[in-house]
């Protein structure tokens, strides 16, 4: 029998890694052999998952975790409300011209953005509104700030700070847990195994959402920490001791890479809490803080308060502000960019200011943000044009509610069924594959925050499927070159070299992500933000150390709170981790109690139809529950004739949305692309002019309901 792993290394089909393998030359010939019989299924499992999921009498999965393939079992569940299309539809009278609140905000003026100080700011009061407010307020009226940027993550499991309060997680013993570097290092080396099936597209969309629903305070991602506890040179500052918010990383001595060079460390700044902010006792947990808003509602294109939405607004026609460089429109320049762009080497180097600050960390994240920004524009323009009487308001929030309702359309339909298994979304509700007409299900019973076991874990589990070297491909498909991820993070200047942005954009969906497991990039474990020295961080190294700096619930804790089986000896891990992992796991932990999630969940075989295991899975589709059922203004949801989409509307949005359309329709001058643009181009999936694959039919806004 092959492991799971070598038959990856079969159906890569790729020579460079036929070459950097060890398996013997015999086995491979045999494996070879055989490789187009396993693909067939192998395709035929990643394309009809259902077939797979559960009604495969052949794929058992042994053990007492047998269970997790249905992933319903989280704990205390919202109740979910009865949906087929005609779900119950709630008086509109229930919303109320104005519903009063207690706690006005604190006067404006005592900082640049008040809201950083504090927790929340509740708003005074809710006007009943057509378009979602920019900072997510009222979404839900009977707790406005649900979801609002400056809130503190959702949980699953107890907080495990080590004093209870607010100090980083220890073992059960009160020893420090293993070096995180260490963990990295052991644990989640590089071994380029690609993705047979999904293209880079899919990674690099999956970054998009998060961008779209948190952002931990205080971490910038898009320039040098504000506070140094490891300098440029990797030494420990003296802020180490005096500075409460330093965590750095530490650097093992025998690590191979950062020994030799004599580092010391890496920069690591704690995250924002509500005990910093004064919002929580001292004797409460502190509960680290998200400045974005929860809702899928594409903040990080048009921003999480008035005062980022503002500069990157034109004010006429709708339109959000670009500016016009090679006949091409791109975001408007930052104004900090030496701060912002620190890769840049000129002030007059491109540097984009959009929604989020992270939008020039990585060339095809600024892509996607480009697409997106240009999508607004685009509809904007088709709307000014059926209605010539409409003012730039009303277009700009037509617009923004149309654009987010693809978005919306399409991570729910195309996008998360790759990642959480299709048969798995429709059980549990996230999904209504052929639904007609409305689904009635948002619940304001569900609080739609982003829980910390999903920012902090689960959906960072899918850095695995960054691939490090992006290739330029032209548009007849071939590769015109490519360039090194480290070598462009924070300069977003690439783009504008000549073809660059179509040549990435087709990258993106022709290139093959890399595949989910617990191998990462060196470009992210090795060089990340490596500015111009030769080495730099391990992303696989921070997220482990932030989730001891979020106090994040164990493994086992976790995996209780999702109704999983808890392991009560290493040997329990067995069923969902391999033997080889679990002796790692047994030589780096004191007990099975102290493993942590960050690091076991990103080891658990992928559930079947999924990309990640069983403890993630849970974490993911309860996320991806409350995001959609949390939201009141979900594309789907009828209920509230002033919000809704009408059903003819609703239609052209389901049919016409697609991540190849978005491609097709905003890169500069790309003519083709396959309809399954998260998906490598295959027979079943060959590239087509892009005027045959369907559109959203913006005709159906002209003056649809005579006023707006
Ligand atoms: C080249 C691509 C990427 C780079 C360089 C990158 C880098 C980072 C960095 C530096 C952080 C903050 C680390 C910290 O200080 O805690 C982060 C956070 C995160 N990343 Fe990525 N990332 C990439 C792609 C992705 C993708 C593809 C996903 C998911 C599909 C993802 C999901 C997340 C999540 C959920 C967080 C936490 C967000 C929050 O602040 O709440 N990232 N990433």
């Amino acid at each position: 029998m092959w492991s799971d792993l070598e038959l990856r290394f079969v159906l890569t089909g790729d020579n460079e890694l036929l070459k950097t393998d060890t398996m013997a030359t015999t086995t491979i010939y045999v494996a070879l052999a055989l490789c187009c019989a396993i693909e067939a299924i192998h395709l035929n499992y990643r394309t009809n998952p259902s077939h797979f999921l559960l009604d495969n009498p052949s794929l058992h999965l042994s053990g007492p975790g047998a269970a997790f393939a249905r992933v319903a079992a989280f704990g205390p569940q919202p109740a979910r409300l009865a949906v087929n299309g005609f779900g119950p539809t709630i008086d509109p009278a229930h919303y109320g011209p104005t519903t009063s609140f207690s706690n006005p905000p604190p006067p404006l003026g005592a900082g640049q953005d008040p809201a950083t100080q504090t927790c929340g700011l509740s708003p005074p009061f809710c006007a009943k509104s057509r378009y979602r407010a920019i900072d997510g307020s009222c979404n839900n009226l009977e707790q406005p700030s649900l979801g609002m940027p400056q809130t503190p993550y959702g949980r699953l499991a107890p907080y495990n700070y080590a004093d209870g309060v607010s100090a980083m997680t220890l073992s059960s013993s009160g020893r420090p847990l293993p070096n995180p570097r260490d963990i990295s290092l052991r644990l989640f080396p590089d071994r380029q195994l690609i993705d047979p099936i999904w293209n880079l597209n899919t990674q690099q969309w999956g970054q998009i959402i998060t961008h779209d629903m948190s952002l931990t305070a205080g971490v910038v991602q898009s320039h040098k920490e504000l506070v140094t506890c490891c300098d440029d040179n990797g030494r420990l500052t003296p802020d180490v001791t005096s500075n409460p918010v330093c965590a750095p990383l530490l650097i093992p001595p025998n690590d191979p890479i950062h020994g030799p060079q004599g580092t010391q460390c890496m920069n690591f700044v704690r995250t924002g809490t509500t005990r910093d902010r004064g919002c929580t006792s001292p004797f409460e947990p502190a509960e680290p803080i998200t400045t974005v808003t929860a809702y899928m509602d594409l903040s990080m294109v048009y921003g999480s308060s008035q005062g980022q939405a503002n500069p990157i607004r034109a004010f006429q026609g709708g339109r959000l502000l670009t500016n016009v460089r090679g006949g091409r429109e791109w975001p408007p320049q930052d104004p900090n960019v030496t701060i912002t762009c620190e890769s840049a080497q000129a002030p007059t180097e491109p540097c984009y200011l959009t929604g989020d600050i992270r939008v020039n960390q990585n060339p095809q994240l600024t892509v996607l943000q480009v697409i997106l920004m240009r999508e607004h524009n685009r509809i904007a323009d088709g709307l000014a044009k059926l209605n010539p009487h409409w003012n730039d308001e009303t277009i700009y929030q037509e617009a923004r509610r149309i654009h987010i309702a693809e978005i919306q359309h399409i991570n729910y339909y195309e996008y998360l069924p790759i990642l959480l298994g299709f048969e798995n979304m429709v059980k549990n509700k996230l999904i209504y594959p052929g639904a007609h007409g409305y689904v009635n299900d948002y619940n304001p019973g569900v609080d739609p925050s982003v829980l910390d076991e999903h920012a902090t874990a689960a959906f960072r589990h899918f850095h695995t499927l960054i691939r490090g070297y992006l290739k330029l491909i032209s548009e007849n498909r071939r590769t015109v070159g490519t360039v090194r991820m480290s070598d462009w993070f924070n300069r977003p200047l690439l783009l504008e070299l000549d073809n660059a942005f179509d040549h990435l954009a087709r990258g993106l969906a022709t290139q093959e992500q890399d595949f989910s497991d617990q191998f990462w990039d060196s470009e992210i474990t090795q060089f990340l933000f490596k500015r111009n020295n030769t080495f730099g961080g391990d992303l696989r190294a921070t997220d482990i150390q932030r989730g001891r700096d979020h106090g994040l619930g164990t493994y086992s804790a976790t995996r209780a709170a999702c109704g999983l089986p808890e392991p009560q000896t290493f040997d329990d891990m067995l069923d969902f981790i391999s033997k080889e992992n679990v002796n790692v796991l047994k030589n780096l932990y004191e007990t099975p109690q102290d493993v942590e999630l960050v690091v076991a969940g990103s080891l658990e075989r992928n559930v079947p139809g999924a990309q990640a295991g069983p403890t993630y899975l849970c974490i993911l589709t309860e996320q991806f529950y409350r995001t959609r059922v949390g939201d009141r203004y979900f594309y789907e949801n009828g209920a509230d004739p002033d919000t809704a989409f009408t059903p003819s509307q609703l239609d052209t949005i389901r049919k016409g949305s697609s991540m190849a359309r978005l491609l097709c329709d905003n890169g500069d001058n790309i003519r083709v692309m396959q309809p399954r643009a998260f998906q490598q181009i295959s027979h079943g999936n060959k590239v087509v002019p892009c005027d045959q694959l369907p559109f959203v039919d913006l005709t159906l806004w002209q003056d649809a309901r005579g006023h707006f």
